[in-house]
């Protein structure tokens, strides 16, 4: 809902009203739902303002900033006028959320370049993320650059701790929360992905609340919190300005992705807001509330060592104990034996596939599984037939030697020809075999960005365009087929690849204890149904560490669950388990796939932490809580739960693992779980603990409503 009383605007979603004065593009209030309807007056002539740029006296970072055709950068944008939209207007070539509600738009003009900035801020109508974009247009009859364009600035009055999610490879999203004083701090990527190191989700945290911020891009970002000495703290972000200028034609437009912001009274509420709003306003297609389904992915299995009968074996162990889906993973086609070559070669290794891969995925299928299938396209390897037919096709700058990383080049996605390329050759992979899944992965970042008439300063954002306009069309051209996507595990995690993937490969770190983490750090932003959990072999690939299968299977129902071993290797008592193990999760997949997800303790600090699941009625939860390491005469673990009817009383059992006989059962009002603290004496009786002091120690509790 948008309310408007002369210059002032009143946003309104249902828990949060941000008040903007559009004449002189002010802040007059962002936070908790206003009720009172108005009195702004004297609010008038805050310094929080909705953009800034340079030229006057606000010296603090800015949103926008504009080389003129005279090489000038001074600009002085000045309201002009505004609108309220009833139709979400799209933005040409980029993913955007989408849904019913109302949009401000809000002009400003540069009078002496004729430049006009265009600002949009959506309220949806059931969610309290708002979202934010900006447009520059270039008015005049000559050319001008755009040197920088946020997607959104927001000021507050205060300080606040900038939280940040970070790590690398094997390592994602790890919370880190900075105090930074007086100056100025940016989170940024410049690798051309979002990246592993630093993700675009953000959160300001101050006195007053939580403020939140995500970016619907894939590439290079950049999201700055400076606070000055007169008070004011500035957020900023949008795409980096690192090496960029876009040229403007007379009569272009510049669009900047969109952001999302949203305001909320805690972590815990920021992340339920970001959760819904991803499911309903980003995520999108046939599989966007569906159930996913239970896979298995021979890649730890097998990884290149692979033939017909190691993968028939696989799937026909996985059919038995319940998996529902069989994806094969790299190694599938041309001469790919390692990872140092055939990227590119999208075409069937019939010695591999033991005749071809609609052969394999037919034989699959004739045993109850859905085939999926992994590919790489934006990569090549020199050693390819692609690269020996189209080396023009590969990302370099012309005279220098390029970077290899994997082994492997990127292809020039900014050029349409090598984007016409790779829609054909995927777009068949994806027909003949007849998948049901696709894996969609990038092993690597950009580092030797350049094409042939390309400026060099539009090149990376026009290589995300290019990848948007592939990503798109074939998503669409096979609208049944469940996309997740993948970078090295979870590179490029964020929500542009969301509006096409409906999940994403969390981390090539399997191992539970680091999953816990990893998937804890996702969870601030995003929720459990993007992220893809899977139980692999021990001792772990990634870490050597070993965990029971239990253990394993617990942290991955924090996601959607997979299987990523060798399951014809399983021991008959392993295949009981994991039949269990994955009755329990259909018998309750809705509730873990799409009901209210909370962290609960504390994944980044003291030694309890775990998750929680709990339906939209709050009838029934599921939570699995574990400690990190066994304390000798420490205190005795313990947890307090989240999100259920403070008064309501729920019978609590613990599923039954094999490492934990002792079913435990009771009953209890919802306010005694969530307030108290419930002591968990046996956490560390696993009979099979002694044999590893790393041992991740973990329990699940059910929890079903007897009495309102
Ligand atoms: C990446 C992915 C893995 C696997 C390999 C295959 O590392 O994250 O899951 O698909 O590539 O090469």
């Amino acid at each position: 809902m948008i309310r408007r009383k002369g210059p002032v605007f009143c946003l309104e979603t249902p828990n949060t009203t941000l008040v903007i004065k559009a004449d002189t593009a002010e802040y007059l209030y962002y936070g908790k739902k206003l009720v009172s309807g108005g009195g702004f007056e004297p609010f008038f002539g805050s310094p929080r303002k909705i953009f800034s740029q340079y030229g006057g006296d606000d010296y603090t970072e800015y949103s926008v900033l504009l080389e003129n055709a005279d090489g000038g950068m001074s600009t002085a944008f000045a309201f002009s006028k505004c609108k309220i939209l009833t139709e979400k207007p799209e933005i040409a070539g980029l993913p955007s959320s989408y849904g019913t509600g109302k949009t401000l738009e809000l002009k400003y003009v540069d009078l002496p370049t004729k430049a006009a900035l265009y600002l949009y801020y959506t309220v949806f109508d059931d969610s309290d993320v708002i979202a934010v974009s900006s447009k520059l247009v270039n008015g005049s009859k000559k050319e001008m650059h755009v040197r920088r364009l946020a997607s959104v600035q927001l000021d507050l009055m205060g300080d606040y701790s900038f939280v940040t999610f970070e790590g690398t490879w094997a390592r994602e999203r790890q919370k880190i929360s900075r105090e930074i004083g007086k100056g100025v701090f940016y989170n940024d990527s410049k690798k051309g992905g979002s990246s592993h190191d630093r993700n675009p989700f953000v959160i300001a945290e101050g006195e007053d609340g939580v403020y939140g911020f995500n970016l619907i891009y894939s590439g290079n970002h950049k999201e700055l919190l400076e606070q000055t000495q007169s008070g004011r703290a500035r957020i900023v972000c949008g795409i980096n300005d690192f090496m960029f200028r876009w040229a403007l034609a007379p009569g272009e437009e510049f669009a900047s992705p969109e952001a999302v912001m949203c305001y909320a009274p805690s972590e815990d509420a920021l992340s339920l807001a970001m959760h819904a709003f991803i499911s309903e306003h980003i995520v999108r297609g046939k599989w966007k509330k569906r159930e996913r389904p239970v896979l298995v992915n021979n890649w730890e299995g097998t990884y290149f060592d692979f033939n017909e009968e190691k993968i028939l074996n696989i799937a026909r162990a996985a059919k038995e104990t319940g998996v529902e889906l069989f994806v094969l993973d790299d190694g599938w086609f041309g001469n790919r034996c390692d990872d140092r070559r055939a990227l590119g070669d999208w075409f069937d290794n019939e010695e591999k596939t033991g005749g071809g891969l609609k052969h394999l995925a037919d034989k699959i299928r004739e045993m109850g599984l859905d085939f999926g299938i992994w590919v790489e396209p934006e990569m090549i390897n020199e050693d390819s037939e692609l690269y020996r037919s189209h080396p023009n096709f590969a990302m370099k700058v012309p005279g220098r030697e390029p970077t290899r990383m994997r082994n492997q080049l990127c292809l020039n996605l900014a050029d349409e020809k090598v984007q016409n390329y790779v829609m054909r050759v995927i777009s068949d992979v994806i027909a003949r075999s007849g998948a049901s899944y696709v894996k969609w992965d990038y092993n690597r970042m950009l580092t030797d960005p350049f094409g042939k008439n390309i400026p060099q300063g539009e090149y990376f954002h026009r290589y995300m365009l290019g990848y948007y306009r592939i990503v798109s069309r074939i998503t669409k051209k096979f609208p049944s087929v469940l996309f997740e996507g993948c970078s090295g595990g979870g590179g490029r995690f964020d929500l542009g690849n969301f509006c096409y993937f409906q999940q994403y490969w969390t981390s090539d770190d399997t191992d539970a204890r680091e999953r816990l983490k990893i998937q804890a750090g996702s969870s601030y932003g995003y929720p459990q149904t993007v992220m893809g959990a899977h139980v692999s072999a021990c001792p772990n690939h990634q870490t050597g560490d070993s965990n029971p299968l239990e253990t394993r299977f617990n942290i991955a129902c924090g996601g959607l669950l997979g299987y990523e071993l060798d399951m014809s290797k399983l021991t008959e008592d392993e295949m009981k388990t994991v039949a269990a193990q994955i009755a329990f999760y259909k018998e309750n997949r809705k509730l873990l796939q799409f009901g209210d997800h909370y962290r609960l303790g504390d994944a980044f600090g003291g030694n309890m932490a775990g998750f929680m699941t709990v339906s939209k009625d709050k009838n029934t939860a599921i939570a699995v809580v574990s400690a990190s390491e066994y304390i000798i005469c420490g205190p005795v673990p313990s947890i307090s739960f989240k999100g259920l009817n403070p008064s309501a009383v729920y019978e609590v059992t613990t599923r039954e693992q094999v490492n934990y006989k002792n079913v435990l059962s009771f009953t209890a009002g919802g306010d005694l779980l969530m307030n108290a603290k419930l002591p968990l004496h046996d956490l560390y009786s696993d009979t099979q603990s002694w044999e590893n002091s790393r041992r991740l120690y973990t329990r699940m509790f059910i929890f079903k409503k007897v009495k309102s």
